[in-house]
């Protein structure tokens, strides 16, 4: 958190899976959260599948309309920043939730289209009819453990082409960022926890 203050951005992208194997992270992890303004965020797969019974959506999102985290899932918005018109698209996550955009077109009058979706799988599944100038990722932890930087797996079918760090698809720059968190194990092997930054 410290980083990203000091990193003072215009906007601040938030990737999903807040939650982890039920619901004792889902307040902490984003009341730190709330503190990033101006930011956006969508729902990642821990956040809406459910593990032992708990299916931690509803408490995922009361907790970010209670915080005011603006959620996009399934839909798109124009942002203003300065002298940018950013539309912004976010579909729900696409391994465990019903993720669609095929209803989103380009804003004429948006200068970028941003992709912000938590899994880079649904980039080729989804956006083939969005002619977007950047996505922005998460999900594979950038391997988590890895063969000496060498993943192993990433969960994404695309392990080779969309695995982790900056990528693309059709030309167009898809970054996959490693996140902070783990899954499974909380250990990480060649695979560094990562925020990015990204200047247009
Ligand atoms: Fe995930």
């Amino acid at each position: 958190m410290g980083r990203i203050r000091d990193l003072d951005p215009d906007l601040i992208f938030i990737g999903g899976d807040y939650a982890d194997r039920g619901l004792r992270y889902v307040s902490p992890c984003l009341e730190a959260l709330a503190e990033l303004k101006p930011a956006m965020a969508v729902l990642g797969n821990h956040d809406v599948q459910t593990i032992a019974g708990v299916n931690p959506r509803q408490a995922v999102v009361e907790a970010m309309e209670r915080l005011g985290i603006p959620l996009i899932c399934n839909s798109s918005e124009v942002i203003e920043h300065g002298k940018w018109r950013i539309q912004l698209a976010g579909p729900a996550d696409c391994r465990r939730d019903v993720a669609y955009l095929g209803h989103v077109a380009r804003d004429p009058s948006a200068d970028l289209l941003i992709i912000l979706s938590h899994n880079p799988d649904f980039i080729p599944i989804g956006c083939t009819h969005l002619p977007f100038d950047l996505a922005l990722c998460g999900h594979t932890h950038g391997g988590q453990i890895t063969w000496f930087g060498r993943p192993i797996t990433t969960h994404s079918i695309y392990r080779r082409e969309l695995g982790r760090g900056l990528c693309f698809f059709r030309g167009k720059p898809v970054v996959v960022s490693s996140g902070v968190g783990t899954t499974i194990l909380p250990l990480r092997f060649f695979a560094p926890p990562g925020i990015e930054l990204i200047e247009l």
